[in-house]
């Protein structure tokens, strides 16, 4: 925990004396810029606001974020006799580059920068992210995610690095650093997320029960925590998932006990989005359980008025202790002069403000780097890649143009870049290779109909999912299993529309099959580059492809996926995750399933990738 953290205490102490209680309370509050007026943050000393995935000022440019800034701030520090004035502070979800915002430089998702595994790009990426968020006037990401999946079901497994706690705990330390520094002008709050065991949960239902032991827990889940506490994260997100059963939202052995007590965390515990909903229907006892599980900051939708009354009643009614309210508010006081908030000037006259950093082709190579370093090749029969400049080549797929599918979910929405918008200064994966292969052609329709012996070389067909977010993306045969650990949860269950019923990639996208089939028949070989959130089932494709590479979610910089095609950079990356054969299976048959490709796995032009 960094000491910066712990260097106000007696400016705290003296704060939190002058403070009222309603004051207090508004500390405690994160709600969403659409639900808060800058006049109602002052008047009801809000002490922070959000932007939920996809919610964004005037019409999304950096300018018009640093002016909402701008204006919650002036309200915040406007000197009034009715309360000290206490800056607010802004969060996002900049989870790729802070990617709810246009023209933002657009990393890939953390599934490919595990199988890239190179601390030092994460420091870089952390850096040129947390100018970007500060650009736009903003102090804080919800980031890093450190959620170890286990299982590809789970709509949110591209936000892990990885099946195994190892790769997560290398990589969140260069990212806090990278996002923190020294705690000066070039900084914003990392986020650890989500405490605890959400990427554990029983057949990878997202928000589900991880039911599994406490050394299960600590082993698996817990240790990338470790590396993000020891590198001195300012705040950490309860997980809406439940461990046996309870809900970690009102776990006080998890967050109190444990995280505060045992590993000494000194930061801000945030609840996730209305978090504490679905500990009771009673709001003000949710509440309650949440604040005395130890939530110090309530990231809440809407409801911030009736939270604010609630609470009133709870401190008068005495379920909720003062000492436990000062704890929250000097936890939130501790964030605020670590970043210090309560010395910067106004965000439109601190020192990134506005920069021109925002986009730029810097970050933007850091970016395409990360790309050449993520890509994992998984076949390549006959030596059909590198790709020649000059060869014949004609690109296919539905993903071979589209931004969208690039970049996945977070990005500019929360399910995805919205269809029919670009993102300003991206580049797809046919515009790179157009840009230095003068004889490739498009397959417009993308279903590869114009392939033809005489005329290609070879094909590229770019396939895959489309963009989803967390239970959007969950994939599940039925509901026999949300309906089964959802009946052992204790308390209410959040359960979306899932994404598909089948992790055969035949079965979600049989558009993807189709489209190497025709050409195949054609005679003209295929590479197949695959855009996912995870490892699917590929055999089908795999058997018809000369080359298979996985790509996960590459982002706004098409062109690291070109720089590796023609060879002007070899592979590096490899599997992070296991990828299967088949879904389904019992016994040796699952486990030899589960395992065409161990994690570790990936080759390279000269052969296998070696550590
Ligand atoms: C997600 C969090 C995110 C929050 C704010 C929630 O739905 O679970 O990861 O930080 O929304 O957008």
């Amino acid at each position: 925990m960094s000491a910066k953290l712990f260097a106000n205490e007696d400016t705290i102490d003296a704060l939190i004396v002058q403070m009222s209680i309603q004051q207090k309370i508004g500390q405690l509050v994160q709600t969403e810029r659409m639900a808060v007026s800058a006049e109602e943050v002052a008047q009801y000393h809000i002490g922070s606001v959000l932007s939920g995935g996809g919610s964004w000022p005037g019409d999304n440019r950096v300018e018009d974020w640093v002016a909402m800034n701008e204006a919650y701030w002036q309200a915040t520090m406007k000197p009034s006799a009715a309360r000290v004035n206490i800056p607010i502070i802004y969060g996002v979800d900049a989870v790729h580059g802070h990617n709810n915002v246009q023209g933002a430089t657009i990393f890939p998702h953390n599934i490919g920068l595990g199988a890239a595994n190179d601390p030092d790009l994460m420091h870089r990426i952390a850096q040129a992210t947390a100018r970007e968020i500060l650009a736009t006037g903003v102090d804080w990401t919800f980031a890093p995610t450190i959620a170890v999946a286990k299982d590809a079901h789970w709509g949110r497994m591209y936000e892990s690095y990885g099946e195994t706690p190892e790769i997560a705990s290398g990589l969140v330390g260069p990212v806090v650093q990278g996002l923190q520094g020294a705690l000066d002008d070039d900084s914003v709050a990392a986020c650890l997320k989500h405490w605890v065991g959400d990427g554990g949960t029983r057949a990878g239902i997202d928000q589900g029960d991880t039911s599994v032991t406490w050394d299960e827990l600590n082993e698996a889940h817990i240790t990338p925590y470790l590396a993000g506490l020891q590198a001195g994260a300012l705040s950490v997100m309860v997980s809406f998932s439940s461990w046996n059963r309870r809900k970690c939202h009102g776990h006080r052995f998890l967050i109190t006990d444990y995280l505060k007590g045992t590993l000494g965390f000194g930061g801000v515990v945030i609840s996730d989005w209305d978090g504490i909903d679905y500990l009771s229907k009673d709001y003000p006892e949710a509440i309650a359980q949440g604040l005395n599980a130890g939530i110090d900051v309530f990231m809440v939708s809407e409801n911030w008025r009736e939270f604010l009354r609630a609470m009133e009643d709870l401190i008068a009614a005495g379920v909720v202790s003062m000492t436990r309210l000062d704890d929250a508010v000097r936890r939130m006081l501790r964030l605020k002069f670590a970043l210090g908030l309560f010395h910067k000037p106004s965000p439109a006259l601190r020192k990134w403000s506005n920069s021109s950093c925002f986009g730029s082709d810097a970050h933007r190579q850091v970016a395409r780097e990360a790309v050449r370093k993520s890509l994992v090749l998984l076949k390549n029969s006959n030596s059909i890649l590198p790709l020649n400049r000059s060869a014949r080549i004609l690109v296919a797929g539905k993903s071979a143009h589209n931004i969208a599918n690039q970049c996945g979910g977070f990005t500019i929405g929360w399910q995805g870049v919205p269809s029919q918008d670009g993102l300003i200064g991206s580049t797809t994966i046919w515009e790179a290779i157009k840009a230095c292969a003068p004889n490739a052609q498009f397959s417009h329709a993308g279903l590869g109909q114009e392939a033809n012996q005489d005329l290609h070389d070879v094909a590229l067909v770019v396939i895959g999912e489309t963009p989803y977010a967390e239970g959007f993306g969950d994939i599940r045969a039925n509901d026999n299993a949300v309906i089964e650990t959802g009946s052992q949860v204790q308390g209410l269950m959040k359960v979306l529309q899932p994404y598909g019923q089948s992790l055969h990639l035949a079965q979600l996208h049989p558009e993807d099959l189709a489209c190497i089939k025709t050409i195949v028949a054609q005679g003209v070989p295929v590479v197949a580059v695959m855009l996912s959130g995870r490892p699917l089932v590929v055999t089908p494709e795999l058997a018809l492809a000369d080359g298979f590479v996985a790509a996960w979610l590459p982002g706004s910089e098409g062109a690291g996926v070109a720089d590796v095609l023609f060879g002007d950079a070899d592979f590096s990356a490899c599997l992070s995750f296991s990828w299967m054969s088949d879904e389904a299976g019992t016994g040796q048959a699952r486990v030899e399933a589960a395992n065409l490709f161990p994690a570790g796995y990936g080759l390279t032009y000269a052969g296998e990738v070696t550590d």
